[in-house]
């Protein structure tokens, strides 16, 4: 539950000390004044709800880059400093002292637990892994070569069919039973997926596991075969789920704000979310990374792939490299290729990719192009190294991001339900069309363009 984040009008109590921005419009005299509202940390915000009111004006921000969708105190991020803070605690101190069940707690609850809530939460959570056997018939419906996020984002949009008693919106018990169901059941619905494509049985979820390692069991393990948990690899996860498990307004928890800005059930804002994150410029990037490794193959090839990289002519861009908000480092990334050398050396294994990556990151880093548009590692970087080192194809590291992801969502599907300034989401648009014109009859309409029918409608040539 957010605590209110708007100092500048709890100081103007007296009304004569909110601090206000002016918009001026020269060319009409006319003239706007908007309040400044501050968050606890981070860039002040001009507060222009009123302004399309007052002025008949909207404002222009394709891709949201300088728009506060919401006030959220859940994570806070410095993309110029390269700080990550989940409800004000450094990345870095959760990742080394934390678990990811604490991490979960602290995103949903706004605290670290005590022992006794901690046992608690984890108990709950332990409670609800098993999935509705319905649902396994479920996944008989897909093709077996499926993507599993396909799987997932049908899956968990068919959860709202299976579990009715928590999607009242308006019922606290419900929003927090819809919240622990999905956190406890994403490592199931995933592991399903995965077991699905390779035409094995689905595994059943282990209560005396804790959370990561009941994920890598139900990932590896077979019905057939005794299986020994290797603790590194649990630890790994465990951290992969940490760095994961929110990121503030990205695309995929603000689809899913947007989607339960409807009153849209949580099941359903959840797969949206799965969708938003699927795309290669988001979640998906760690999938497209271990496939650019695969495409560059060899140093020898790196300079090649960065005059690519480089040509605007050229769609190929770097994967992991870059991010909207960090713009000096990810400190995700920093810790993720720590773990990732962990996992490697506890395995014994030396791949070729790992020291390729190192090699291209070293390279790009010291490259002009890269270094004038402050395109850094993101956490995508170095992930997709150690979930194909523990054995995952790459076509389910994504569903790993949504399984770690699926708190930071919930969480902030909670958050907007409390948020009294909570509307639904109606961006608006600077229409470039047509302007009004006269309907013509089928044998009247002739096209200038050489293309012809939905090619020259869709841009196609
Ligand atoms: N390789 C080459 N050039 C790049 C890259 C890249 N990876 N990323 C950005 N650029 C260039 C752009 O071409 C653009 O150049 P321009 O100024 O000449 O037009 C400039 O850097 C700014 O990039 P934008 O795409 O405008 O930045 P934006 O904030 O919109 O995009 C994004 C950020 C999508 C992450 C982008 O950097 C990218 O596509 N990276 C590769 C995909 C990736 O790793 N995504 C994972 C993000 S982290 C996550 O979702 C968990």
């Amino acid at each position: 539950m957010p605590k209110s984040t708007k100092p500048a009008e709890t100081e103007t109590a007296d009304g004569n000390n909110i601090e206000m921005a002016t918009l001026t419009r020269p060319r009409t005299g006319e003239s706007w004044k908007l309040p400044v509202t501050k968050g606890t940390v981070g860039p002040d915000t001009v507060d222009i709800r009123t302004l399309f009111r007052d002025s008949g004006m909207f404002t222009y921000d394709p891709g949201l880059t300088s728009t506060a969708s919401c006030q959220s105190a859940i994570t806070f991020i410095d993309g110029q400093q390269g700080i990550l803070r989940y409800r004000g605690y450094p990345i870095e101190q959760l990742a080394e002292q934390s678990d990811y069940m604490d991490v979960c707690y602290l995103l949903l609850y706004g605290e670290l637990p005590n022992k006794d809530e901690r046992a608690e939460f984890i108990d709950t959570i332990t409670h609800h892994t098993l999935l509705h056997d319905q649902l396994s018939t479920f996944y008989k419906g897909f093709m077996r070569n499926a993507h599993p996020m396909a799987i997932m984002v049908g899956v968990v949009g068919a959860l709202s069919a299976f579990y009715h008693d928590s999607t009242d919106i308006s019922d606290p018990e419900q929003r927090s039973l819809a919240a622990h169901r999905l956190i406890a059941k994403m490592p199931t619905i995933a592991a399903y997926a995965f077991k699905y494509s390779l035409g094995l049985p689905f595994p059943i979820p282990r209560n005396q596991d804790s959370y990561p390692e009941n994920l890598v069991r139900m990932m590896f393990s077979k019905p057939t075969d005794d299986y020994t948990m290797n603790p590194v690899i649990a630890r790994a996860i465990d951290r992969f789920l940490i760095l994961h498990a929110d990121h503030e307004q990205n695309a995929s928890t603000s689809t899913v704000r947007l989607a339960g800005s409807s009153g849209a059930n949580p099941f359903a804002c959840v797969a949206s979310g799965i969708a938003s994150l699927w795309g290669p410029a988001h979640g998906g990037a760690n999938e497209a990374v271990l496939n650019m490794l695969d495409e560059i193959g060899s140093k020898d090839q790196i300079p090649k792939y960065l005059n690519k990289a480089r040509d605007k002519s050229d769609p190929f861009r770097l994967m992991g490299f870059g991010h909207r908000v960090y713009k000096n480092f990810d400190p995700r990334a920093t810790i993720m290729r720590q773990s990732t050398h962990e996992v490697l050396n506890e395995l014994g294994i030396d791949d070729p990719r790992m020291e390729l990556a190192m090699e291209l990151e070293r390279i790009a880093l010291e490259d002009d192009y890269f270094i004038e548009k402050k395109l850094y590692p993101n956490v995508d970087y170095y992930s997709g190294i150690i979930l194909t080192t523990i054995g995952l194809p790459s076509n389910m590291f994504t569903a790993m991001f949504a399984i770690g992801r699926t708190v930071g969502w919930v969480s902030h599907w909670k958050e907007m339900l409390t948020d009294e300034d909570q509307r639904i989401g109606r961006p608006r648009q600077l229409y470039i069309g047509e302007v009004e014109r006269q309907y013509v009859a089928l044998e009247k309409r002739v096209h200038s363009s050489e293309k012809k029918g939905w090619a020259r409608l869709w841009g196609k040539s």
